[in-house]
């Protein structure tokens, strides 16, 4: 392989850039010549593809985002799409990507390579660490110390008033945020995808029998089966009109601010993994990090397979509010 690309594909995390990075200069290290493709698919489609070089990616590592910016195309989930999509990278002559994304960049990189022949390996790119075959997902752990920060401001103010914050954060199919800060910010419950029948937890945090704190932080998955925050708070006014629970969305600020250290250095790892395995001839598999190392899963696993979110994590969340 002389020449391959890369893009970022699905919602941008902190990190990407670390990950393009790393892409761009073992690609040069290995004297293959390297594309940027702009905004994911849909710059493949409108032939939107740049040769790189090792300057192309300096002073980026610390930046949020993504240099080559991303998109969710609707155009190539069409066959027409893609065929133009392989015309732009044939006439470039390029012959492998890495795709860093998430499900959904994975599942496009396989559908590409069943009809078009051009081998793709994934990076893991999304705050949601919600990808099976890996532990650790570009970008999850900065959203998940940004979200901390954000709760631990909110927790002075429910203090001072003696108030509940029911506290919305990121994950549309997938708990792992919400766990994660529930457990490093001290709430006192989490709603989760994941978890069915909830519903009792409400019961159990409001009824006056059982009221123990004078304020609590209960954080809330964007997907959660109740519908989010504000229908939760609708619920616990509805049969608890003495509480006067407040909520807060965090949103897209989670997907936003420089990288951790931890996700430079992971992103950096699985960039540079991704791309020696491409040139080695590994195709269609999702790059990821078990128990710190770097591991490779077939797309197809990846793509089916759910990610079981820790039982431990949140049997230890109840012990701690007890
Ligand atoms: O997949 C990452 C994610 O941040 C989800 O947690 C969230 O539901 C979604 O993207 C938001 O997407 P958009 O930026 O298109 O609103």
């Amino acid at each position: 392989m002389k020449k391959i690309a890369v893009f970022t594909s699905g919602g941008d995390s902190p990190g990407m850039n670390a990950c393009i990075r790393a892409v761009v200069r073992t690609a040069i290290y290995h004297q293959v010549e390297v594309y940027g493709i702009k905004f994911g698919y849909q710059g493949m489609v409108d032939g939107d593809i740049h040769l790189l070089n090792s300057q192309s990616v300096a002073n980026i590592i610390q930046r949020g985002g993504t240099i080559l910016k991303t998109s969710r195309s609707k155009e190539f989930m069409t066959p027409e799409g893609r065929k133009k999509a392989a015309k732009n990278l044939k006439k470039h002559g390029i012959e492998g990507l890495i795709c860093i994304g998430g499900n959904g960049s994975y599942t496009g990189a396989l559908k590409f390579f069943e009809e078009h022949g051009i081998p793709s390996i994934g990076a893991p790119g999304t705050i949601d660490n919600d990808l099976y075959g890996t532990d650790y997902t570009i970008g999850f752990d900065t959203a998940v110390n940004t979200a901390l920060d954000a709760i631990d401001r909110v927790r002075d103010t429910a203090d001072s008033h003696n108030r509940t914050f029911f506290i919305e954060v990121m994950g549309r199919d997938a708990g792992f945020i919400a766990l994660q800060v529930a457990l490093g910010g001290g709430a006192e419950a989490v709603f989760v995808p994941e978890v069915s029948n909830q519903k009792d937890w409400i019961e159990k945090l409001f009824s006056k029998k059982q009221r123990k704190k004078s304020f609590s932080i209960i954080i809330v998955a964007e997907g959660d089966e109740e519908g989010g925050a504000l229908v939760l708070v609708q619920k616990v006014k509805e049969k608890y009109p003495e509480i006067d629970p407040r909520v807060t969305i965090l949103g897209h600020i989670q997907r936003g601010g420089a990288p951790s250290s931890y996700d430079r250095v992971h992103a950096t790892r699985i960039g540079s993994a991704a791309v020696e395995a491409l040139l080695q001839g590994v195709s269609n598999m999702a790059c990821g990090i078990v128990d710190g190392k770097i591991t490779f899963t077939p797309f197809q696993e990846a793509i089916h397979k759910r990610k079981d979110i820790s039982q431990e994590l949140l049997r230890l969340l109840e012990i701690v509010n007890v």
